[in-house]
């Protein structure tokens, strides 16, 4: 597929991921390199939602390590149960957290940051990395947000 997107200007986020979704799916399908593939999901979020800082953490050596990722320089490595992200890996859910600051942990890599969601990838039933995403504006993640990331991280292939 041409490497470009189509963004919609459009406060309905339902359909800005319905128009985003098939679009990545377009551009990783066929694409086997997993930090490429990453790397344009991460550029594709952005791109459309314009977020603070939206990117992978992957798990390697019983550790979180950052991995692709559009935004601010990020924390490397993050251990189980710490932060919002070790959280998700250790809950082994998606986390949506409105105010940060009220999060006990949560690992502050920027103080512009104000919520989060944090969605795990799973691989074999095991979680193997997180998406994380996050907002400069309070409670900015909603089921909405859930439903559709956790529906583009199943188009990941981790094998
Ligand atoms: N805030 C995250 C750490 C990662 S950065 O936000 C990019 C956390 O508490 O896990």
């Amino acid at each position: 597929m041409a490497e470009d997107l189509t963004i919609i200007q459009t406060t309905d986020k339902a359909l800005q991921y319905q128009s985003l979704i098939p679009q990545i799916e377009a551009l990783i399908t066929g694409e086997d390199d997993l930090i490429a593939n990453l790397a344009n999901i991460s550029a594709a979020l952005k791109e459309q939602f314009n977020w603070f800082w939206v990117g992978f953490y992957m798990l390697k050596n019983d550790e979180l390590v950052l991995g692709p990722f559009q935004g601010p320089v990020a924390c490397s490595r993050i251990a189980k149960g710490k932060g919002v992200c070790g959280a998700a890996w250790e809950q082994a859910k998606t986390l949506i957290v409105a105010d940060v600051d009220e999060f006990p942990g949560h690992i502050a890599c920027s103080s512009l940051s104000k919520s989060e969601i944090v969605v795990p990838l799973f691989h074999n039933g095991e979680v193997a990395g997180v998406l994380d995403v996050d907002s400069e504006h309070l409670a900015h993640f909603d089921e909405t947000d859930k439903t559709f990331l956790e529906q583009l991280v199943k188009l990941i292939n981790l094998a």
